[in-house]
């Protein structure tokens, strides 16, 4: 179908003759033959006219992201693989439309710097941030319906799909959402790189940041005598006249599961710099854990585009698989184009991950590896929330160390489902929250997240953690 094809520029590669047998060497395939494919995980619209409609208009849309801060972003996910930095990646399991408010972008991004400058005080590593935002409104489901009281209809598939209201009209889905996600992915981003550039990430205003409830817990307290550090430090460093731009600005990146390959694709540009395929719509995206088939579509988009990748691996993964999917995606062996995110489960890493670590980095392949301590410690409490305990979060990245420190390698990063309020989702933490006040403020539309408060908690546990890695 012609008007699927990619229509920016041309693929100016050479083509020639390569020792590595995926290497890209052929244009971006259009939407049909990804959708020959079979897809896992794709909603199920009823009016296929309806979705052209919806991609034709993305396709029109200018980039969220430009190639140039992908490859900015791949050269520090680099330096996380050669273990000079770490990566930080946190933010919504599920962002909704509603959600972007300008409080909402502001209390996520907040947690996301307190927890940096723990990282980075506290550890003494450059710390790569990258947000679970902009374009995390996709998600894959163990079960495509959903019982309640007798009632079944589809699951619900994030914002970019359906609604999350438990009615019928509601859980159709409707590929019009697709642009709705671009245009609250755009008006995210828009707040977002305003907040890092305008003044609210000047290191300046690392007390501001530590604001109402956090400030009167114990973590908010600690947090406080780091940031009177900081402050000395950066008083110090003005009196000598010492001032660089890195004191009043971040760098902070995007990310999100790159699911529904309908949006994925429309948003795929190519390059004028480089006349190679990039997808624009975050700086950095991952297959998940269910979309990772070898032979699969995600897989073969993926391998085209050329932003810094993270695929998901749970604990079945074999070292073979995770070889396979690295010679596939990654076939140049790229420094920081490839991010491997286990999320093996508290009780399982430390069994699981040596294998696929020892022999993953005995063939000289080049990844960064995080640990998503989520994933695999989900569980339903009695009173019927999903939830997750503090301490399964903290135990997990505990193994994730223990096993890097063991075989000599750079636990690179953590990736956590998190939100800047006060929620109840998570149990356990400083704050002890018991599964008997889950119910008190659940806002997740998907998996529970880690309130502020646990946040910072995780973050001063990591950073010391990091220290001794
Ligand atoms: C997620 O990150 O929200 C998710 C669904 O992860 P996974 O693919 O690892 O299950
Ligand atoms: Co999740």
């Amino acid at each position: 179908m012609a008007a699927d094809r990619l229509s920016l520029g041309q693929d100016g590669r050479s083509g020639a003759a390569h020792p590595y047998p995926f290497r890209v060497s052929s244009p971006v395939p259009d939407l049909d033959a990804l959708r020959a494919l079979g897809p896992a995980q794709q909603p199920d619209y009823p009016d296929r006219a309806a979705v052209d409609a919806a991609v034709a208009r993305l396709r029109t849309m200018p980039p969220l992201v430009f190639a140039g801060e992908c490859d900015e972003l791949k050269d520090k996910v680099a330096a996380v693989s050669r273990g000079e930095a770490f990566m930080l990646m946190g933010g919504d399991c599920a962002e909704t439309f509603a959600g972007v408010t300008a409080d909402n972008v502001r209390n996520k991004l907040r947690v996301l710097l307190q927890m940096a400058v723990v990282l980075t005080y506290a550890a003494s590593v450059p710390v790569v941030k990258v947000g679970r935002i902009a374009g995390q409104y996709a998600k894959p489901r163990s079960s495509d319906f959903e019982t309640r009281e007798g009632v079944t209809l589809p699951a619900y598939r994030g914002d970019a799909v359906n609604g999350f209201d438990f009615t019928a009209e509601a859980r159709v889905p409707d590929p019009q959402r697709l642009v709705d996600v671009y245009n609250s992915s755009a008006a995210t981003l828009n707040l977002v790189r305003a907040f890092v550039t305008g003044g609210y990430a000047d290191l300046r205003q690392v007390h501001t940041w530590n604001t109402d409830f956090v400030r009167e817990s114990s973590v908010g307290q600690r947090y406080e005598l780091v940031a009177a550090e900081i402050d000395r430090a950066l008083t110090f460093m003005q009196a000598i006249g010492a001032d660089p731009d890195e004191f009043h600005r971040v760098d902070f990146h995007t990310c999100h599961e790159g699911l529904v390959l309908d949006y994925e694709h429309a948003m795929t540009r190519i390059d004028s710099r480089t006349q190679t395929p990039y997808d624009v719509s975050a700086h950095f995206v991952w297959i998940g854990e269910r979309t990772r088939q070898l032979d699969g579509a995600h897989v073969e988009l993926f391998r085209h585009i050329r932003n810094p990748i993270g695929v998901k691996l749970g604990p079945s993964t074999t070292a073979d698989d995770a070889l396979a999917l690295a010679a596939k995606l990654n076939p140049d062996n790229e420094p920081g184009r490839l991010t491997f995110i286990t999320r093996f489960g508290a009780g399982r890493i430390r069994d699981g991950l040596p294998d696929l670590v020892e022999k993953v980095t005995a063939s000289g392949v080049e990844v960064a590896w995080v640990c998503d301590p989520m994933h695999g410690n989900t569980f339903e409490a009695s009173s019927g929330y999903k939830t997750r305990r503090f301490d399964d979060v903290v135990d997990e990245i505990k193994g994730f160390f223990e096993v890097h420190r063991a075989l000599d390698t750079w636990p690179g990063g953590v990736h956590v489902e998190l939100t800047g309020d006060d929620v109840t989702e998570c149990v356990g933490g400083g704050e002890e929250l018991a599964e008997v006040d889950l119910g008190s403020r659940y806002e997740s539309v998907c998996d529970p997240r880690l309130n502020r408060v646990q946040s910072l908690e995780l973050a001063f546990l990591v950073a010391e953690m990091l220290r001794n890695a």
